[in-house]
């Protein structure tokens, strides 16, 4: 690439990088995951960031949502934690910062994927903001910050992971959306300096930015990825190597690399991909060593 400050990972960059439990290892210590992702209308979304963060190896995954979701994670995930939400269900007697307290300890959160945009969701991204722990925000959740921008500001401590596509980015920067695709990894750094932020800048190519850091440009990937639910999965796995202990930084970019190689071979659904992961993050974990 051009760009002197962009770099790329490798395999045995991802590798170093990966957890790997060891004997001493239990469910707290390799990352409990909390989403807060679909709504009534979009139940898939939930069931595929639950699955991204379960078939990435996550401790524990907590799901918490409305009524509908909650129905599909269930039927879906024995694995998963549930809570349902009386404040995503619009109960306006419920507290949702008791709530989601309520969900128990979690480590990363990973919010927004079919969340919905409605006031609901708006309590729910909220309660999820002020607590004390890395949050994950992509989709619906994106769509909420653009419109409300106190709901970063708010934010002390932990860190915060935006996942957008060139069309969130867009919304975020309140700049046209092709601006951002003709000059991409200049506005995914101007959105990490601006919003204080880790930006992965999802598309053909996968960008990852922070202040201070040089851009980290995905070399996996495949458009293959390009249907819908893919972004979904994508929040799950990066939310459970945020919640194992990986800084945003190298969160996003291991999740990106690894989602990349679980779209690569031929027509994929959402569910494909996520299925795809295990035997992904072994081959890299496994492959030996390159000569340099
Ligand atoms: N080449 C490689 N990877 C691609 C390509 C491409 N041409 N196109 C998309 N991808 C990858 C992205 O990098 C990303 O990892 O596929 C994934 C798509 O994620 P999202 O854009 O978040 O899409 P997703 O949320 O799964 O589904 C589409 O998003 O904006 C909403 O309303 C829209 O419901 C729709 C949903
Ligand atoms: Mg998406």
């Amino acid at each position: 690439l051009p760009d002197p400050d962009a770099t790329a990972l490798t395999d045995g960059d991802v590798a170093l990088r990966l957890p790997r439990p060891g004997a001493s290892s239990d469910k707290y210590r390799r990352g409990v995951v909390g989403v807060a992702a679909g709504s009534r209308r979009y139940t898939g979304a939930a069931v595929l960031a639950v699955g991204g963060a379960i078939r990435a190896g996550a401790g524990m995954v907590r799901y918490a949502g409305a009524a509908e979701p909650v129905a599909q994670v269930r039927a879906r995930w024995p694995e998963a934690v549930i809570t349902e939400l009386a404040s995503a269900n619009g109960d306006d007697a419920a507290d949702p910062g008791e709530e989601i307290e309520d969900v128990g300890r979690v480590q990363a959160w990973v919010l927004g994927p079919g969340l919905g945009t409605g006031p609901e969701a708006h309590a729910v991204a909220r309660a999820v903001l002020a607590g004390d722990v890395p949050v994950l925000v992509d989709a619906d959740g994106l769509t909420l910050i653009a419109r409300d921008r106190s709901l970063l500001r708010r934010r002390t401590g932990a860190p915060v992971l935006i996942t957008p596509h060139a069309g969130e980015l867009s919304r975020l920067l309140e700049t046209p959306r092709e601006r951002i695709e003709a000059r991409r990894l200049e506005h995914a750094r101007r959105a990490a300096a601006e919003l204080g932020v880790t930006v992965l800048l999802k598309g053909s190519t996968t960008l990852v930015a922070e202040e201070g850091r040089p851009v980290r440009v995905n070399p996996t990937g495949s458009p293959w990825l390009a249907t819908g639910g893919t972004g979904d999965v994508l929040a799950g796995l990066a939310g459970a190597l945020l919640a194992a202990g990986l800084d945003c930084y190298d969160a996003a970019s291991c999740a990106a690399y690894l989602h990349g190689i679980a779209g690569r071979h031929g027509p994929v659904a959402a569910g494909d991909v996520a299925r795809a992961l295990p035997e992904v993050m072994r081959s890299v974990i496994n492959r030996p060593r390159q000569r340099r």
